[in-house]
């Protein structure tokens, strides 16, 4: 029954019906979402689900997995991948949300983490919890038979399949032992690797996992599945170099009856097109959002990056979330630390997430009204805040 005076109430739940009854009400919010056959305790890690009341009934949820994730720089940050919030449909426009993501963000605060990160449902939800869109990826087909390599690049030797359960435990091993260190990218939990598995196992999904390297020394994976006779869908790609890259790519397109390949996530600085004699049979059938980043302890996030080129700027940060973060940054190539001077230019906690990993410029955000301040200086900030590449998670959760 609808009250107007009930407030949301939220709580971590710890107890397998707690969390159980979380899960469904994240499957029924997500509409269309199967089931697993596990219990959600199983792929759910403890303490990083929260339960959220109206009148005592829970009605919503929001969990996270305790990852690393990679700043410019290469400094791996303590990281909050937040993921399965939903409120029942029944519930929804009363605050529920709001009431979870604040507590969320509070808690994560407690524990140490620097930066939460998200992939959005729909773009109208998060910014106003601080979250800014801070990477994109290139959705590509490839039209695999008329793509070859340029003969300059090296490429090693051919890969090898894995198709067992085993391909599973693989394909994790090399991730960790890979450990990627681009931009954006972020350490996987056994949480997260359950629940892949169990998706694609459960959905009754045929893949093969193409590896390159040596047993033991592998240095990259893809990951695949066909869809139609003549299409297959890469779901994971991950090469620590360009050899590993290069291996894995000619294998994949030159797979007998495959006529497109489909990488569902590129970094938007992919090198796929210009590594091919002719770029024309790579076609981006969409563009989109990646990493939603909120920086939730912004002078650690600022101080553990680096900065670029000779220019200094003081930024007002404005976080009407995380009273803590808000105040004057000096940020130079030197480094970033808290200020008394006045701001310069000022952002809020939002469009400073956006910016932090170099994917969107402060040039944008001023276009977009989001900075305010000596606009001047906005070149300033963009050399400091330019990366080496664009940055790309490839992390689905
Ligand atoms: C998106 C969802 C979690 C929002 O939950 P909710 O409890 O209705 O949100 P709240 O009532 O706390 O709303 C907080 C604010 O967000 C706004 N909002 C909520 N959902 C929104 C949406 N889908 N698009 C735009 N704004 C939205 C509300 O209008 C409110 O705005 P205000 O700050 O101006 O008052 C819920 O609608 C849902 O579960 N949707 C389906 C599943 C889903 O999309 N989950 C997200 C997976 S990434």
């Amino acid at each position: 029954m609808l009250s107007d005076a009930a407030a949301p109430t939220v709580r971590i739940l710890e107890t397998s019906d707690d969390v159980e009854a979380a899960f469904e009400v994240f499957r029924i919010a997500l509409v269309g979402l199967p089931p697993l056959s596990v219990p959600a305790v199983e792929f759910h890690e403890p303490g990083r689900t929260f339960g959220g009341y109206l009148d005592g009934e829970l009605v919503g949820t929001a969990s996270s997995y305790t990852t690393h994730v990679v700043v410019p720089g290469g400094a791996r940050l303590p990281h909050a991948a937040v993921t399965r919030v939903g409120v029942l449909p029944s519930h929804t426009r009363r605050g529920v949300a709001r009431a979870l993501m604040n507590a969320q963000l509070a808690d994560a605060r407690q524990r140490g983490v620097s930066i939460a990160t998200l992939r959005a449902a729909e773009g109208g939800i998060y910014e106003r919890y601080g979250y800014g869109v801070a990477s994109h990826v290139d959705v590509v087909t490839v039209a695999a038979r008329r793509a070859r390599l340029r003969p300059g690049i090296a490429v090693g030797g051919g890969v090898r399949l894995a198709r067992s359960a085993g391909a599973w435990s693989l394909q994790r091993a090399i991730y960790e032992r890979v450990d990627p260190g681009w931009t954006g990218a972020i350490s996987r939990t056994s949480e997260w690797w359950k629940v892949r598995e169990l998706r694609v196992v459960e959905e009754k999904q045929q893949f093969v996992v193409a590896v390159y390297g040596p047993p033991g020394a592998e240095t990259g994976f893809a990951r695949y599945h066909p869809d139609g006779e003549d299409l297959v869908h890469v779901d994971d790609f991950v090469a620590v170099d360009g050899v590993a890259r290069a291996a894995l790519l000619r294998y994949l397109f030159s797979i007998d009856l495959v006529e497109t390949v489909r990488f569902d996530a590129l970094a938007m600085d992919d090198p796929l097109r210009v590594m091919l004699v002719d770029e024309r049979p790579v076609r981006t059938t969409s563009i989109e959002d990646e990493i939603w980043l909120r920086l939730v302890d912004v002078p650690a996030a600022l101080a553990a990056r680096t900065y670029r080129g000779s220019g200094e700027v003081v930024v007002g940060v404005v976080d009407g979330v995380v009273p803590e973060n808000a105040g004057a940054y000096w940020i130079g190539a030197g480094g970033a630390k808290p200020s008394t001077a006045a701001p310069q230019l000022t952002v809020d906690v939002a469009g400073l997430g956006a910016v932090y990993l170099g994917g969107t410029s402060w040039r944008q955000l001023a276009a977009a009204g989001r900075v305010s301040g000596d606009l001047a200086l906005v070149p300033v900030a963009d050399e400091l805040f330019a990366t080496e590449s664009a940055p790309f998670c490839g992390t689905f959760f």
